[in-house]
């Protein structure tokens, strides 16, 4: 592994490399150019879930030909009581109007797949044309929610995973690759209902 810092703060191993990441990227980017082969008149309008997503957001726009517009939302979570029902809380909204219009939401992973039902749920109220969702990874994972993701990165293991984007208590989000942290370095800082340390770094904070 070429990350002997990352190493030392308790990575443990490298799942998917810079390499691979960039070539599905780039697969995901002509798969969604030829969904939208009006964009020319219609630009699809991409939608980034802070703060994780941000990494694939900005490969993913620039692996696709056609025009797009982007847009980001931040949501978090109430805290751990009710991070099961999945009820998030808004605290960036879109700065774009979606009435009408063809959406795409980017996800950096779908865990339990809660934060991404409640947001398609929310974004469907505002009556877009049509709405689809790109994930990066999604988690094997019994008991998850059966949210629909039309275009996904890789599956992966149900582990903690970090980098290229995703972060553990607000760090390792800038690790060029996917890796795995050490469980013990989990245990330390996760709560008290085993929900993953991200979400609750100061309680109800950010699911991103
Ligand atoms: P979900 O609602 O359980 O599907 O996950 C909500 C959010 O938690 C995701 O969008 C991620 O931002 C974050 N998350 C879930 N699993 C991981 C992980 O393994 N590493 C880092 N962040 C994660
Ligand atoms: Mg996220």
């Amino acid at each position: 592994m070429n990350y002997p810092g990352a190493r030392g703060h308790g990575v443990i191993d490298v799942l998917i490399d810079e390499a691979t990441l960039s070539r599905r990227v780039g697969e995901l980017g002509r798969e969604l150019d030829a969904l939208y082969p009006d964009s020319a008149n219609d630009p699809p309008l991409l939608i980034g879930v802070l703060t994780g997503a941000v990494t694939f957001m900005s490969d993913l726009m620039r692996a696709m030909d056609g025009h797009v517009e982007i847009d980001f939302m931040a949501v978090s979570s109430y805290g751990a009581s009710t991070r099961s029902s999945g009820v998030v809380r808004i605290l960036k909204d879109l700065d774009h109007v979606i009435e009408g219009r063809r959406v795409v939401v980017v996800e950096d992973i779908v865990d339990s797949g809660l934060t991404l039902q409640y947001l398609l749920e929310l974004l469907r109220q505002r009556e877009p044309r049509d709405i689809r969702v790109v994930a990066l990874l999604r988690k094997l994972k019994a008991g998850a929610a059966d949210v629909p993701v039309d275009l996904l990165g890789f599956e992966i293991p149900d582990e903690f995973v970090v980098g290229y984007g995703l972060d553990f208590a607000g760090l390792y989000r800038n690790l060029p690759c996917i890796a795995v942290l050490d469980p013990a370095l989990l245990g330390e800082r996760a709560g008290p209902h085993g929900e993953h340390p991200s979400s609750d770094p100061h309680s109800g904070g950010e699911a991103g």
